[in-house]
């Protein structure tokens, strides 16, 4: 039995997947509008469908599943890790990031010098692309025509569709002080948060021991 709580026919007579994809059209933002089918699980190159359909699976999450689905020994590597330590952010490495920097590297055979940026998604992978090429002082980036390269703005800002593009090209940014006004806001109780905010920006290497 799914999260609907319906054990072969929903509402009406309706499958389970048209009843989950319903459930979906009323939950999420229709940003893709609402997709074709409802996935429930996979196994190696295969997906099964809410209503019990196996497909053979050619698209892969478009082109990110290289590994297919439930591989057991990435399975235990994905439990392995969330077992012993969960998201550390930027201020802090860890051993696997470290190891996997370098065995990319290698595979790469990338020349002396070289490094790793890892990103969440391609279209971070993308802005990444963009801050570099402007960092280098080149003025000029070439986007391919018809391509697509993210859903964030910058990414966005290359993207060949002008449909993708238009809504969102870059406006006006108006900055307001927020610590300035904190400053006289912030209740008592408040005050040692603010005393750190002010201290990260210089003492970010610091790291108190517990
Ligand atoms: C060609 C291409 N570039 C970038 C992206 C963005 O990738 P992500 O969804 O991981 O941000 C996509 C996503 O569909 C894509 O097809």
């Amino acid at each position: 039995m799914g999260m609907s709580g319906l054990s072969e026919h929903g509402e009406g007579g309706l499958e389970r997947g048209a009843v989950d994809l319903q459930r979906y059209g009323h939950a999420l933002m229709g940003t893709f509008g609402v997709p074709m089918r409802v996935l429930t699980r996979g196994e190696g190159s295969y997906v099964w469908d809410a209503d019990g359909n196996r497909y053979l699976d050619l698209l892969g999450g478009i082109a990110v599943n290289a590994l297919g689905h439930g591989h057991p020994a990435w399975v235990e590597a994905i439990a392995s890790q969330a077992a012993t330590l969960a998201h550390a952010s930027n201020f802090f490495a860890t051993e696997p990031q470290i190891a996997l920097a370098e065995r990319l590297l290698d595979l790469a055979q990338a020349p002396t010098g070289s490094r790793v940026f890892f990103a969440n998604s391609g279209t971070e992978a993308n802005e990444a692309a963009i801050k570099m090429a402007r960092k280098t002082g080149k003025g000029t980036i070439i986007a391919l025509e018809g391509g697509f390269h993210g859903r964030s703005t910058g990414a966005l800002a290359l993207t060949y569709k002008e449909a993708y593009r238009a809504p969102f090209a870059p406006s006006s940014v108006t900055w307001c002080s927020c610590l300035s006004t904190m400053s006289r806001r912030w209740p008592m109780r408040w005050r040692p948060m603010r005393r750190t905010f002010r201290r990260s920006s210089s003492s970010r290497s610091r790291v108190r021991r517990a």
